[in-house]
């Protein structure tokens, strides 16, 4: 019988070569594109200090990753005359991602969104979560994977540069059963796309939904509503008044939940409708219509004053499109940017949520012995 530590041990091992096929420790080999820097970002309550890992390449975008939360702390793409410009909400010191943050470029784990009432079943057994939304678990928890301290390794891919953050999350932290070796691999590619590769492992079964949480204005202010979105999903799952999904997936067609053509956000976001009132506007999952496994597009957003064009891509099977109902001028961003309701949206490629009660759903259980694996690409470019 293997110790606790032992079984850490191993995962931590089997983790780091898995996430290595592909990639190498740049002091093992010379970096050919683009660059990593390094500086201090600050120190948590407990006096742990964190790093801000810049990646940038030579196409003018430039990303800042930092190994507390996985925050994507700015995201730097230049607009249709050539100016680099910050695309993400945040701010500028940790103290504040730390005091008050609605997970503003966060690493989403062990579950992203919400699983209803905090708990849900497995193998026969009931697991109950940590509750902290409403009378639901939400992202992980009270101390989800936002807001704890990952270990970096600098990376140098064959696409970009890359920082790695591993994180060993214990049996029952937060409530959800075994340990879970993860680790996130941050790729500014060459072709302006932030790439996020997620590995995880298990030595129990558990359940698993990785997910990244920035909030996107492509016009680096106001609001978001004459951004253009296309989301390719002939359905979504509707939700009850706690925003817990009710088990259909109901059809678009007909409804402001359409996005198969390109639509502006606010072209149909004031409309009566019941499930627009659950979210305050977009807070839902869309089934996107790919195979499940396989890298295909989940949105494509442009926003005409910059002409800037965001491609989201994923393994994941949906995309929780959310238009930012809960920011209200309370909180103060980088720049002095004080974020007004709707000021920034997220699309967040994930398994669907409370998918661990939803037995029509695609299953979030990982096993000892698999491999969880998912892909996130936000790929950034102009249009005239
Ligand atoms: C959820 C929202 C939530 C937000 C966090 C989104 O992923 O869908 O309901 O309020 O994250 O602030």
């Amino acid at each position: 019988m293997k110790t606790k530590w032992q079984m850490l041990t191993i995962l931590t091992a089997t983790l780091g070569a898995l996430t290595l096929v592909g990639c190498m420790e740049v002091s093992k080999r010379p970096q050919k594109k683009g660059q990593i820097s390094i500086k201090p970002f600050g120190q948590t309550k407990e006096g742990v200090a964190v790093d801000l890992y810049t990646l940038s390449n030579n196409k003018g975008a430039e990303v800042g990753v930092c190994n507390y939360g996985g925050l994507v702390v700015f995201l730097k793409v230049p607009d249709r005359n050539g100016r680099p410009g910050d695309v993400v909400l945040g701010y500028e010191a940790l103290a504040d991602y730390i005091k008050d943050s609605p997970y503003f470029g966060a690493l989403i784990g062990r579950y992203g969104n919400r699983i209803a009432k905090g708990k849900f079943t497995l193998d026969g057994k009931e697991c109950t979560l940590a509750v902290n939304n409403g009378p639901n678990a939400l992202h992980g928890g009270l101390k989800g994977f936002d807001k704890v301290v990952w270990e970096p390794r600098l990376l140098a891919s064959l696409e970009g540069p890359s920082v790695e953050l591993r994180y060993v999350s214990k049996d029952r932290e937060e409530g959800y059963p075994g340990n879970l070796a993860v680790a996130a691999v941050y790729t500014l590619t060459e072709d302006n796309a932030l790439r996020i590769d997620y590995t995880a492992i298990t030595d129990k079964a558990t359940v698993v939904n990785l997910t990244h949480h920035s909030y996107f204005n492509l016009a680096g202010k106001g609001d978001i509503l004459n951004h253009q979105v296309m989301l390719p999903a002939d359905k979504f799952t509707p939700v009850d008044n706690t925003l817990i999904p009710t088990g259909e997936l109901r059809p678009v067609d007909g409804t402001p939940f359409d996005f198969r053509t390109l639509t502006t956000i606010g072209a149909r976001i004031g409309q009566e409708d019941e499930q627009l009132k659950f979210g305050n506007g977009y807070d839902h999952n869309w089934v996107i219509n790919k195979p499940m496994g396989q890298l295909g597009l989940m949105a494509r957003v442009s926003e005409p004053t910059s002409g800037r064009v965001m491609e989201v891509w994923s393994t994941e099977p949906g995309l929780q499109f959310y238009s930012g109902n809960f920011l209200d001028g309370t909180l103060k961003g980088k720049g002095g940017w004080v974020y007004q309701f709707r000021n920034g949206f997220c699309m967040e490629p994930q398994h669907y949520p409370d998918s661990p009660n939803q037995p029509n759903f695609p299953s979030v259980v990982l096993k000892p012995g698999r491999v969880y694996r998912n892909t996130i690409i936000y790929k950034f470019s102009v249009q005239k």
